[in-house]
């Protein structure tokens, strides 16, 4: 459902000369897939995140989502697609700080025209990720780590049919973070295709698919079968 071909970005460095983030990446995944990509602090992760989710523009190379080209596309297709099939979790914090936290969660739901307000379906999402005692307040009355949930929730909110999150639980204790791994673990369960980014020193092995990220460069570690895959 994702493919990647020979995806590169460029930055242009203080000098003159030039910095290549991300380098000729290859990786095809299919729909159902668990990927985590591993790598150090540098090695071109959120670089990479940041061109499937269609906000950073790939130097050279492809990203077909379902064989579509997504930076071929108007703005508008672009939209459609970012909108309604990806879920993204960016590295940092990314709310907007003058919604309430029920708020936040129906934004990207509230963006497409429908007739419904999106409140039950927020509501259960942070009761998901058990955080609805926090609805009604604003994102500066929040933990790192609870707004780090509000940002998982507001990603799904439009059933998306892949998730891509950039180190998620960066900012948890081990047992919430173990919380939002299960979780993600049961929402692959139910077809949703999900590609996690984590710090190398935060390695738990989830996932059937391993990638470690080293200057820009993807490998494979290792490919399960989808029956052993891990959570
Ligand atoms: N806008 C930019 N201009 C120039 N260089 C950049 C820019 N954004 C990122 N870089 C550089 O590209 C490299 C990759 O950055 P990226 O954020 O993708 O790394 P990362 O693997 O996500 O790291 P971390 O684990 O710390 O989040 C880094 O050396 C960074 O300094
Ligand atoms: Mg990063």
């Amino acid at each position: 459902m994702l493919e990647l071909k020979q995806l590169k970005r460029v930055y242009a460095s203080d000098d003159f000369s030039s910095f290549t983030a991300v380098d000729n990446v290859d990786i095809n995944i299919m729909t159902g897939d668990f990927v985590s990509i591993i790598g150090r602090s540098g090695s071109g992760k959120s670089t990479m995140l940041n061109m499937i989710a269609g906000l950073l523009r790939p130097t050279s190379g492809k990203i077909l989502i379902n064989g579509a080209d997504l930076w071929s596309m108007n703005d508008k297709d672009m939209a459609k697609i970012r909108n309604s099939k990806i879920g993204y979790v960016p590295q940092g914090l990314s709310l907007l700080s003058n919604l309430t936290i029920l708020d936040n969660v129906r934004l990207p739901f509230y963006l497409d025209k429908r007739k419904d307000n999106g409140i039950d379906r927020a509501k259960k999402l942070l009761e998901e990720m058990r955080i609805q005692s926090l609805a009604q307040r604003y994102p500066a009355q929040l933990s790192g780590g609870e707004m780090r949930r509000v940002a998982i929730a507001r990603a799904l909110v439009n059933n998306p049919e892949i998730l891509i999150a950039d180190e998620p639980t960066a900012d948890m204790d081990e047992e919430t973070s173990e919380e939002v791994m299960k979780l993600f673990g049961r929402i692959n369960s139910e077809g949703i295709t999900i590609l996690l980014v984590t710090h190398e020193y935060d390695i738990t092995n989830y996932g059937n698919r391993i990638y470690k990220m080293s200057s820009g460069k993807l490998a494979e570690k290792y490919h399960l079968s989808e029956s052993k895959t891990m959570y």
